[in-house]
């Protein structure tokens, strides 16, 4: 049975502040996947918020890129907008860059993960959702679960991935894309991706049978509006078991909380902290950065879950450290490396600022 899984998301509006979402957005949403489920269209959903973040997860089986799927994304984001407006809530319809829906979200303001594959018998999805961050925050943790070989065992000794895996890579300044093979291009691919802000993974196949393996979002929100509205806050899809890295060995990545941008006013380097849902409540100086991840069964396209995945216990350490590094990075105030470099400071409220002291400036002999 061919099926896709479509994650779409949106900030349409913070509770309180840019640190939650509201309860009645959720039931919005619910309400409006659950009409497209009893029509037909989707075959199953779950609607879920990763902090301001309102998450869509949808299957179905109209393909990557479907006017229809998109349609409902976006009714049920400006739906959303609508109880946000009411209630007030902060920064109400903040993602939805564009009045008229066009055919697609993409390019409109909200993120989207979308794969299309053949169910297999036990189909494993785990879902990562990320706040306060931008869209290269998934590049370390992508690189570690499919071509490193200290996180992924099963890249040693596991027949059905020894070949390995491949990674398309988007220039999103350029709007250029480039795909590399792993094991034996990763110096190259990793020039490129340890640059996050300007190139992303969007892809990872199976090298053998060609399958995709993970999608993520690389919608840059500040590169689509022209100036700052709020960070990317993307999300992932990954696929696992059998010839894909183990669940252990795609979550595994997390227990390092990673240096990523997009804390405090989109301006500022934070930890990635793992939390469950529930905790996905970024407070302190707006954050940490969040990850949240919901693990999930196939059967015929239903949703045989979520499991939080990041709620284990054995992610207690990596929460901690997160809260030392961000001790540690708070203490540096409005200094680099914590607050973002002058190049990436141009896409946040900086340039307002800087044009008005621009008169100031006298020449040096
Ligand atoms: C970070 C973030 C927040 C806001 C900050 C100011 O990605 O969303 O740190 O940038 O709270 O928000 P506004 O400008 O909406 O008052
Ligand atoms: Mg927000
Ligand atoms: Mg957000």
């Amino acid at each position: 049975m061919t099926i896709t899984l479509s994650v779409i998301k949106a900030d349409i509006g913070g509770y309180v502040g840019h640190s939650e979402s509201h309860p009645d957005v959720l039931a919005k949403a619910d309400e409006n996947l659950a009409k497209a489920k009893g029509e037909g269209l989707l075959i199953d959903y779950h609607v879920t918020k990763c902090g301001d973040d309102l998450q869509l997860i949808m299957t179905h089986q109209q393909a990557e890129d479907s006017e229809k799927i998109h349609k409902l994304a976006w009714g049920t984001f400006v739906d959303c907008t609508q109880v946000a407006k009411k209630l007030k809530l902060h920064g109400a319809g903040q993602d939805l860059l564009s009045d008229a829906f066009t055919g697609t979200v993409k390019g409109l303001g909200p993120g989207v993960a979308e794969m299309e594959f053949e169910e297999r018998a036990a189909e494993t999805i785990i879902i990562f959702m990320a706040d306060k961050t931008s869209a290269g925050a998934w590049n370390m943790p992508l690189y570690k679960i499919f071509a490193d070989p200290f996180n992924t065992i099963g890249l040693v000794i596991a027949s059905n991935m020894h070949s390995g895996f491949t990674f398309e890579v988007h220039d999103v300044k350029e709007h250029k894309k480039i795909t590399f093979n792993a094991p034996e291009e990763i110096y190259d691919l990793l020039v490129f991706i340890g640059a996050p802000s300007r190139y992303m993974v969007k892809a990872v196949y199976h090298r053998e049978t060609g399958e995709i393996a993970a999608a993520s979002s690389t919608q840059r929100l500040s590169l689509m509006a022209g100036r700052y509205v709020g960070k990317d806050d993307p999300v992932c899809i990954v696929r696992s078991q059998g010839q894909f890295p183990a669940v252990g060995e795609v979550l595994e990545p997390f227990t390092l909380p990673l240096l990523v941008e997009g804390w405090m006013r989109g301006s500022h380097h934070g930890p990635l902290m793992p939390v469950a849902i529930v905790d996905s409540t970024p407070t302190r100086f707006d954050g940490p950065p969040r990850v949240t991840s919901l693990g999930f069964q196939l059967s015929g396209g239903k949703l045989v879950g979520p499991r939080d995945m990041f709620a284990d216990k054995s992610f207690d350490n990596a929460r901690q450290q997160a809260s030392d590094i961000a001790d540690f990075l708070r203490r540096h105030g409005p200094f680099e490396p914590h607050r973002l470099p002058l190049e990436e400071m141009e896409y946040t409220t900086m340039p307002q600022v800087a044009r008005k002291l621009e008169g100031r400036f006298i020449d040096l002999d």
